[in-house]
């Protein structure tokens, strides 16, 4: 450990302590290729800072005197190689954080796997990052992955940008070598709209510009890399600068008296007598006070908890933002975006997401891939559906208004994340590119004649009998004898058919797992206006994934909605094959056949299941018209 740092914990710990709890914090991120000295540079930055990591040095310190060596040199050494060891065992884990500090501020290191498997994980570390370490070896120059890092930190709106040109040393200390690096690097970072890097040559084996500035590049006048580290603007403070957004976490009413809107500040700062504006309402007021544990604040500013009252009654709830009304958050429900897609199975556009901004969580549907990136090209390609690791840039409807910013106006209230709707894991991360304005003039229309009233007039509850399983279940069997019979009692009724539907209103789709997710969020609207309609309708598709029958269930009431899941063994289904279609997709001329090489989800909460392997077709609809009967949707 350094020397002052000792006096002073030997004269006055409290002290000590104190001055290192107001040190302000860089979190940071390294990045670079696989040979370019990530775990060198880490372990020097590591080692030169010596403090509050005594744990690792005491490690250090006994392994050297187990391998019967002493002295600095190996110290750093082994505690480069443990680092290194480490990095492999959790390599395919997810971002290592490491902590350290110098005398005048505080870092936590992100460092992350550099491959393009691991692009979700370098996007969660860079993510809270205010700066970036992009290593690059002098001897390879700018390779596709610095390209493919730095296209990463610009999208992800990282400030501070180190370009670090390591392992100068192998390179005789060159500066062409240098400059020729930085000018190829800069004319990329221009393309890319990254416009805040500094390079620095170093070489993080022997230590050259890391803490000292390097007695072999005399030629080399910019910071040394501890230093720009030291200084460097902490995202902290462009949110202080930022308009003042509070997202509310919750409403708090004690008793009648006080009613406190409650969250942490994500941008700006606020006063009582401030004028602020909620959204998406729009609702304006003033600051009456600012509440926190500690007593009333007469100011508090980004990255504080606080209570906020207001001097006027208004209707705010979670997930509003309370800005300040000269430059308000904006509320939409349609935007363009950049979506990176975190989950193993692919995002689908059509399929309905949980969106979470802020505090506020609200579903929202992908209408369009618009493209999607080449991390390594940057080019722009076509695509239908996301997979694991891709950028892509996509059109999003939120199912209501939310309030927001841009991406490149406010990080905090600009971001959001996706959310499986089924296993409620996160899936994407995503950035506000800008509103879109179309559904601005598109309101709902209430009208008199409404669904009661038409049910009413057919005498009967509409419902939605969601037939699901796989081809030659029997659903299309099963769904035309429940309709018969049910015709037959006088109900109004409709089946749809996928065999039926795909001729006509689905002609355009195939069966990808994208086409399949529209095939059924179609099917699942139509149901839904057929219901609104007053019918009872039946629905006869092999709807193979959870979460768009969850879809379907959701348009319509409480209730309203019957899923069948008519379960037949692969094997007997593929027996019956009706059409032949199971014998053409064991020969490989059908592609994408569920059951076969396309997936099947079973449902987990079916409201009913019949087993078309034991019971016959009468016997199963029989079952149905029964289950109906039970949940009050038929009479009798
Ligand atoms: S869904 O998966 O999108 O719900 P849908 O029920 O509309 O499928 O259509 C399934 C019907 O299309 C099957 O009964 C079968 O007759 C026919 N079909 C043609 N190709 C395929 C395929 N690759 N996978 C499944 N069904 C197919």
């Amino acid at each position: 450990m350094n020397q002052p740092n000792q006096d002073l914990i030997a004269s006055d710990i409290n002290a000590y302590l104190s001055q290192h709890e107001n040190k302000s914090l860089l979190r940071f991120i390294t990045c670079g290729s696989v040979d370019d000295g990530k775990s060198t540079l880490i372990g020097r930055l590591l080692y030169e800072s010596k403090v509050l990591f005594e744990d690792q040095l005491d490690a250090v310190a006994s392994d050297s005197k187990k391998w019967g060596t002493q002295g600095k040199e190996m110290d750093f050494a082994l505690l480069v190689d443990g680092l290194a060891a480490e990095r492999e065992q959790g390599i395919t884990i997810d971002v290592a954080y490491r902590f350290f500090a110098t005398d005048n501020r505080k870092f936590i290191v992100a460092d992350t796997p550099g491959h393009e498997q691991y692009t979700r994980n370098m996007v969660t570390g860079a993510s809270t990052c205010d700066a970036a370490v992009i290593l690059c070896d002098a001897r390879q120059g700018v390779l596709t992955q610095t390209k493919r890092h730095s296209y990463l930190l610009s999208l992800l709106g990282i400030r501070n940008v180190v370009l670090a040109v390591n392992k100068m040393d192998l390179m005789k200390y060159d500066e062409s070598v240098y400059t020729e690096i930085v000018e190829s690097y800069q004319e990329f970072a221009k393309e890319i709209g990254l416009d805040n890097v500094t390079p620095i040559p170093m070489s993080a084996l022997c230590g050259d510009n890391i803490l000292a500035r390097s007695p072999e590049m005399p030629w080399y006048h910019g910071p040394t890399l501890l230093s720009y580290l030291e200084t460097a603007e902490v995202n902290d403070e462009f949110r202080r600068n930022a308009p003042f957004r509070l997202p509310v976490q919750w409403v708090n009413r004690p008793n009648l008296d006080f009613r406190g809107f409650a969250g942490s500040i994500a941008s700006g700062t606020v006063k009582p007598g401030d004028t602020v504006r909620v959204q998406p309402s729009g609702k304006t007021s003033t600051v009456a006070r600012i509440v926190t544990h500690d007593g009333d604040l007469s100011e508090a500013i980004a990255g504080q908890s606080v209570t906020l009252t207001l001097e006027d009654e208004i209707d705010v709830s979670r997930g509003d933002i309370i800005s300040t009304t000269e430059e308000p958050a904006s509320t939409a429900d349609q935007f363009e975006s950049t979506i990176v897609w975190m989950h193993d199975e692919p995002m689908h556009a059509g399929r309905p997401y949980w969106l979470k901004i802020g505090t506020k969580t609200v579903s929202v549907t992908i209408t369009d891939i618009k493209h999607e990136v080449n991390v390594n090209t940057l080019e722009q390609t076509a695509a239908k559906q996301l997979e694991l690791n891709a950028i892509g840039v996509c059109n999003i409807n939120t199912d209501q208004p939310i309030a927001f910013d841009t991406f490149d106006e406010n990080q905090e209230t600009g971001s959001f994340i996706l959310i499986d709707r089924v296993g409620n894991h996160t899936v994407g991360a995503g950035m506000l590119h800008f509103a879109l304005r179309r559904s601005e003039n598109i309101h709902m229309q209430a009208t008199d004649v409404n669904k009661a009233r038409r049910a009413e007039l057919k005498g009967q509850k509409p419902a939605v009998v969601w037939f699901t399983g796989l081809s030659g279940a029997g659903k299309s069997t099963v769904a035309n004898i429940v309709e018969k019979k049910l015709a037959a009692a006088g109900h109004h009724t409709y089946l749809l058919d996928g065999d039926n539907v795909r001729h006509g209103l689905n002609k355009d789709l195939g069966f990808t797992d994208s086409d399949r997710v529209e095939n059924i969020r179609r099917i699942g609207e139509v149901a839904g206006l057929m219901v609104d309609a007053g019918m009872i309708v039946l629905t006869a598709f092999i709807s193979p994934f959870r979460s768009e029958r969850a879809l379907a269930r959701s348009i319509v009431g409480e209730g309203e909605f019957i899923e069948v899941f008519v379960e037949t063994p692969l094997a007997i289904a593929e027996e019956r094959d009706p059409k032949g279609l199971y014998k053409k997709a064991r020969r490989g001329e059908l592609k994408n056949f569920t059951g076969i090489d396309s997936p099947y989800e079973p449902p987990e909460n079916a409201e009913i299941l019949v087993d078309t392997g034991t019971l016959s077709a009468e016997q199963a609809a029989e079952r149905v018209i029964a289950e109906m009967r039970k949940r009050g949707l038929l009479e009798g």
